[in-house]
């Protein structure tokens, strides 16, 4: 199976001349790229500048869940699609930081899955506390996940992205593999509740936090990884051009 490898820019960078700059440097590292996809996701204004190849796929940061109207600074998933997106982002806990809410989160999925987009789910817990984990989790996905046909399942990936192994978290702490091994059949195993054994099986689970070119291959090699989540590594073209290096060796 391919790994993918999403690298999220986040609100980065300040101009369109860096993001060509840092665009152009990651589609000379993926060239000779064997069993990998690459996705980046740069913010909305960028994506006009880029074209997506069979190494490298555009992909969005978020879409709104209607398919146009009077709905100020949204983006369609139409849209995107448009302008050569196949990935999209949904619910990473920043946005969810910001006010997003599980209902919309799913009704964000439903319409991306449903625009022939790839939805690409992000849950986690914020502490690792007795209480709230991993229930939280399981909350998060039976909520994003409510009301998903089935049919829609093979347009969905998710990511475990505790937030407090994120980079910009304040007292970020590195994760482990075998956490991430241990999460993703947690994942699985709700996955069966909600959506059945066949997506339980085949939806593809990635990690995200902190990831760099030195951790990037212990997460890479548990078992059933899909691939990863890249913030500020994948800022650095150098940095990033080091993890495509890991998942090729
Ligand atoms: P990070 O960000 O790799 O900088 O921790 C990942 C993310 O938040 O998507």
């Amino acid at each position: 199976m391919k790994k993918i490898i999403i690298a999220n820019w986040k609100m980065n960078p300040s101009t369109s001349h860096e993001a060509r700059q840092l665009f152009n440097a990651v589609r000379k590292s993926a060239r000779k790229l064997r069993g990998a996809e690459v996705v980046i996701m740069p913010p909305f204004v960028y994506l006009p500048l880029f074209k997506p190849s069979a190494k490298i796929k555009l992909g969005a940061q978020d879409v709104f869940f209607k398919d146009g109207g009077a709905f100020t600074g949204e983006v369609s998933s139409r849209m995107l699609k448009n302008l050569g997106v196949s990935y999209v982002l949904i619910g990473h806990s920043e946005r969810r930081e910001l006010g997003e809410t599980d209902e919309l989160i799913s009704q964000k999925l439903k319409a991306a899955a449903l625009g022939g987009l790839n939805a690409v789910l992000c849950v986690g817990e914020r502490e690792r506390t007795k209480d709230s984990f991993p229930t939280l989790v399981r909350d998060e996905l039976k909520k994003d996940l409510k009301g998903i046909l089935r049919k829609f399942a093979s347009k969905i990936l998710i990511v475990y992205e505790p937030i407090w192994a994120i980079s910009t978290t304040k007292g970020a702490r590195a994760d482990t593999p075998q956490n991430f091994f241990e999460m993703s059949i947690f994942i699985r195993r709700v996955i069966l509740d909600i959506l059945g054994k066949r997506a339980a099986l085949k939806i593809p689970i990635l990690y995200g936090g902190s990831v760099t070119a030195k951790n990037a291959a212990g997460f890479l090699k548990v078992k059933g990884a899909a691939g990863l989540l890249v913030g500020k590594a994948g800022l650095n073209a150098r940095e990033f051009s080091k993890i495509l290096e890991v998942v090729k060796s």
